[in-house]
Formats: structure tokens, C-alpha cells, sequence
């Protein structure tokens, strides 16, 4: 019995130890020589630490892994004289989520970036941490592609998922030819998808807005079993030239299947009638410091998309534009015509603070039951409404008329019982 309350006692300090510093960094980004590139960088400490004077940070680059030298250190004041005049810090180190932005950048410019945090105790005793990889900032020629796909999207068994891949080229593009690869590490080694046909029968993929250089991928009733990196390759041929793109870092796919423990509580039913707002409230696991947290609104029945996402990229064309959170999760609705008769869903994505390592995402996604949106039709309530207009106009004329002829009457009994006076 106390052997069992020993184990038991001592994962759960593992556990609270594993978990005291975490950041999360996008492990790719590419960008043409003077362009200016903006890496995030997002960092939580558990409260077990305690009080807290400072945080600072510091943005070391090299070209392996741990980066290398201080580029920046706000806390001296110190910028590596390459990057001076160029490099900007911003955010508030105490609310976890700062960027380094390096303007014009050159070809030496494509290294590993990694932000380094210090926190500065009461006691005088400093706990720093970093992450490992950083952020690798690739420069492409001028004549070259740049490729983008978001790093990490989380989904619930079910879910339709699309994943975009956004591609730039100095040209306009005439001619594309994409590939969608998967495999269990990024840069992806399995081809699931191509233009000469499906190999899997929940896979779609859509590169009609050309144009726009936008090549997604659609997977219909997603399974945790199709959790993985995605990544386009691309063959382009804009004005003569082509471009082409076999390995690409790609984006993480994360499934899970539904779950209650963040006790997601919303109305069942509310009725409009010309916007709304809906609510949403949680509770955050106990003991749980999510490295960010994001509200989602998905909208049909089952979930056809998105109403409301952080990207506005995602948000279903119907709804672009016209949604927006209210406090931390409620959702605003501009204008309900046509919507009659919807179910709004609202979901919560965490990444908690358990594995930093980019292979290992501990992400928590849940969604509420649901709230069926009714809308007030205005015209079956007219009577209601002449009703009180007339109303209205009867206290509006015929009061005022009223007491107008009452002066009046006294204004003449007045007379002439002056003038009976005389
Ligand atoms: C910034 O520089 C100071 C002085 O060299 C150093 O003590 C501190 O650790 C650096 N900050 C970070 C976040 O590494
Ligand atoms: C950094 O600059 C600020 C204002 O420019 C100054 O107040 C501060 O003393 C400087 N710090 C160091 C370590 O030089
Ligand atoms: C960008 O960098 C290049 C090469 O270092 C330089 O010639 C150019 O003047 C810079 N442009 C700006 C806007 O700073
Ligand atoms: C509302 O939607 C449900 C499910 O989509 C459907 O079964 C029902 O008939 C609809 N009701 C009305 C009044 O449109």
C-alpha cells in the first residue's frame, strides 16, 4: 500500500519537473532576400516557481542546433553590429509570446533563430531556458519559390481538414503541378496525393486558386489515425521559367477523438433577430499552463466549417468578415439573415506544457454540444408592431393636444372672469 503511494507520489513530481519551462518556436520560415521576417516565439512557466521580478530575453543565431551566438540581448542593450539598425524585438516578455523581426534580410541571414528566456527571482537566482531547434529562416534567390504551410493544425475525429499550402514566385504562375506528401516526421516521405488521382478515398485536393498561389488539400472525416506532417510539392511554371519544390517541412495534422475535461458550457438554443452574440465559458485543466490557447467556432450539422477562426484564412466564405469573439470565447455573429436554423459549436485548442520536442504535440481539443440559432422573423410580428406604433402616437399627440386644450380652456375662464371683474 505505501510502496503503490510512493510510485504513485513520485510521477507526479517527474511530472510536475518535466513540465516547468516550456517554448514553442515555428521550426521553418522562407523568405526572399529584403523581405522582412517576423519569428515568434512563445514561452510558459509553471506557477511552482513563484514570484517572478523579471523576464528577460535574449535571440542567439547560428547555424545549428542551440543557434549560437547573442544576436540581441535587450537587457544590455547589445545587438551584433550585422544585424544593427535592422532588427527589432517585440512584445512583453511577461505575457509569453514575443517576435524578433529582422528587416532586409540577405542570404547570410539563413540561420537558425532561438530565443533564449531568463526569469529573475526575488532571491537573486536566474532560471533560463530555451528551445532547441529555433526557428530555421531559409533565404530563396530571387528566381527561386518560397513555400508556406501553417506548422500545427489540431483537429477532432470527424473533421473535414484543409491545409493550405501558400507558394510565391517572382513570376505569375501559369502551370502548377502539386503532390501532397505524408509521413510520421516532417519533411514527409510518402506520396498520398497527386494530380493523377487519389490514393486514399478521404483525400481532395484543390489547387484552383492558382492565381492566388494557394494549392490545399482537403481530408474528409478525418481519423487519429491520419495525424502526421503533410507537405506540398510543388512543379510551377510561370513566364518560361519553373520552379520546383520535392521536400518541404509541411504541417503537423493532430487528431484527436472527443473528450470532455474542459467542461466547454454554451446555450442549447438562443433567439435573434438581427445579431447575436452567443456564449462560451470553460475550465482550464488544474495544474495546466497552456503555451497558447485558442477559440474556434465551427458552424453545421455535422460541422461543416469554420464561423470563427484566429486565422482569418479558415473562416467559411459565409462567414468571412462577419464573426468575432467577444471576451475570451463568446461569439458575435454580425447580422443572423439565412442563418435560421444553425448549430454553433464552440472549440478550444490548448497546447500544454508537457512536450516541447516538435515530433511530440500534447494538445488538448475540445467543443462544446452545440447552440441551435433561432432567428426572430420581423414581418410575422407586424401586428405587434402597429400596435405599438399606434401606441406611440396616441401618447406622443394625443397627450400633449390634450393638455395644450386644458391651458387653453383655463387661459379663457381666466379672461374673462377678468374681464366680469372690469
Ligand atoms: C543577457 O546578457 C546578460 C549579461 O551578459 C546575461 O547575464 C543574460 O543571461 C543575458 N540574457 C539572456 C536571456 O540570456
Ligand atoms: C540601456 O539603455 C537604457 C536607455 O537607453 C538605459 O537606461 C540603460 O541603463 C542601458 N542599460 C545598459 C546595461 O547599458
Ligand atoms: C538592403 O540591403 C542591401 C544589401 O545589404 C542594401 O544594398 C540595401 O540598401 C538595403 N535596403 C534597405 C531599404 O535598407
Ligand atoms: C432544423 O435543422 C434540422 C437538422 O438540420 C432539421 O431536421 C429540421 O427539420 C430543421 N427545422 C426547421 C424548422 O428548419
Amino acid at each position: 500500500m505505501s510502496g503503490l503511494f510512493v510510485i504513485c507520489s513520485a510521477m507526479v513530481v517527474w511530472g510536475a519537473t518535466a513540465a516547468t519551462y516550456c517554448t514553442e518556436q515555428i521550426l521553418n520560415i522562407e523568405s526572399f532576400p529584403g523581405d522582412s521576417v517576423g519569428i515568434p516565439c512563445r514561452f510558459v512557466y509553471t506557477k511552482s516557481i513563484g514570484l517572478v521580478s523579471d523576464v528577460e530575453i535574449a535571440w542567439k543565431a547560428g547555424p545549428h542546433h542551440y543557434c549560437g551566438n547573442e544576436i540581441n540581448n535587450k537587457s544590455r542593450n547589445y545587438t551584433a553590429p550585422r544585424y544593427q539598425g535592422r532588427l527589432s524585438v517585440m512584445g512583453d516578455p511577461r505575457t509569453g509570446n514575443v517576435a524578433l523581426t529582422l528587416m532586409n534580410v540577405t542570404a547570410a541571414d539563413g540561420v537558425n533563430y532561438c530565443c533564449r528566456i531568463l526569469l529573475r527571482l526575488p532571491d537573486g537566482t536566474t532560471r533560463q531556458w530555451q528551445s532547441a531547434s529555433g526557428t530555421k529562416l531559409t533565404i530563396r534567390g530571387p528566381s527561386e519559390m518560397t513555400v508556406h504551410q501553417p506548422p500545427l493544425i489540431p483537429a477532432l475525429a470527424g473533421d473535414t481538414v484543409t491545409i493550405p499550402c501558400h507558394f510565391y514566385t517572382n513570376d505569375k504562375v501559369s502551370v502548377a503541378d502539386v503532390q501532397w506528401g505524408y509521413g510520421s516526421y516532417s519533411a514527409c516521405a510518402t506520396a498520398t496525393y497527386g494530380t493523377t488521382g487519389l490514393h486514399g478515398n478521404n483525400l481532395e485536393g484543390q489547387s484552383t486558386q492558382l492565381g492566388a498561389g494557394l494549392a490545399s488539400i482537403q481530408i474528409h472525416q478525418v481519423k487519429r489515425s491520419d495525424s502526421g506532417w503533410y507537405c506540398c510539392k510543388l512543379r510551377v511554371t510561370g513566364d518560361g521559367k519553373s520552379y520546383s519544390r520535392e521536400r518541404n517541412i509541411g504541417t503537423y495534422l493532430f487528431v484527436k477523438d472527443r473528450t470532455s475535461e474542459l467542461n466547454i458550457r454554451q446555450p442549447n438554443e438562443v433567439t435573434f433577430s438581427s445579431s447575436a452574440t452567443i456564449s462560451c465559458s470553460f475550465s482550464l485543466p488544474p495544474g495546466n499552463d497552456p503555451l497558447w490557447l485558442k477559440v474556434y467556432w465551427m458552424f453545421g450539422n455535422p460541422n461543416e466549417g469554420f464561423a470563427y477562426h484566429p486565422d482569418p484564412e479558415f473562416i467559411h466564405p459565409i462567414y468571412k468578415g462577419k464573426t468575432r469573439l467577444v471576451g475570451q470565447s463568446d461569439l458575435y455573429l454580425e447580422g443572423v439573415d439565412g442563418m435560421d436554423n444553425s448549430s454553433f459549436y464552440c472549440r478550444v485548442a490548448m497546447r500544454l506544457c508537457k512536450a516541447t520536442d516538435p515530433y511530440r504535440v500534447d494538445i488538448l481539443i475540445e467543443e462544446g454540444a452545440g447552440t441551435l440559432l433561432r432567428v426572430n422573423d420581423i414581418s410575422s410580428n407586424w401586428i405587434l408592431y402597429v400596435i405599438i406604433t399606434l401606441r406611440c402616437v396616441a401618447i406622443c399627440i394625443l397627450i400633449p393636444c390634450g393638455i395644450l386644450g386644458y391651458v387653453k380652456l383655463r387661459g379663457l375662464i381666466h379672461k374673462t372672469s377678468n374681464k366680469q371683474r372690469k
